[in-house]
């Protein structure tokens, strides 16, 4: 089960998402055979971990996101994942339009797997102040826990 998460800068959402499913599928289903990335539409931000922002935000939490580095979305990722979950429907238009038609139905907006939240994206926190970064990590929180009952789900199903 492969996932990548894609934002615009690789430096705040996906790389939270990151961090946040893996410590969470550690700690909560550690059954499920799992690998996790995470990638930008943008490159202005490649080779540099997060933002300081979000990363202090994350730690509080109990998240270590200080050894990941931004990349950009390769055309390999869309061979090599599963599930390519966008934070926004703007990026999930980039990837639209990078994928090859076959890769279409494994591109999804993050928060589908978030139902119970009501809102459809993980808005960008980075022009924005500190309660931004929370929100990024209560909506990233919840779609990781629906997520992993998701694949669970496909586990017991294959
Ligand atoms: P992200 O946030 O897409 O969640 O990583 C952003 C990071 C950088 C920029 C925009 C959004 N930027 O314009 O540099």
């Amino acid at each position: 089960m492969r996932i990548l998460f894609v934002c615009l800068g690789n430096i705040c959402r996906s790389p939270t998402a990151e961090g946040v499913l893996r410590t969470l599928a550690a700690r909560e289903a550690p059954e499920l055979p799992l690998e996790v990335d995470s990638a930008g539409t943008a490159g202005y931000h490649i080779g540099e971990p997060p933002d300081p922002r979000m990363r202090h935000a994350a730690a509080r939490r109990g998240y270590d996101l200080s050894s990941l580095r931004a990349r950009v979305v390769e055309p390999g990722d869309f061979e090599r994942f599963d599930l390519i979950l966008a934070m926004d429907r703007d990026n999930l238009q980039v990837l639209r339009h990078g994928a090859p038609v076959p890769a279409h139905e494994r591109l999804r907006l993050f928060l589908e797997f978030a139902p119970e939240s009501g809102a459809a994206e993980v808005p960008d926190p980075y022009y924005g102040g500190a309660k931004g970064f929370e929100e990024v990590l209560d909506l990233v929180e919840a779609a990781s826990r629906g997520l992993l009952a998701y694949l669970r789900a496909q586990l017991r199903a294959a």
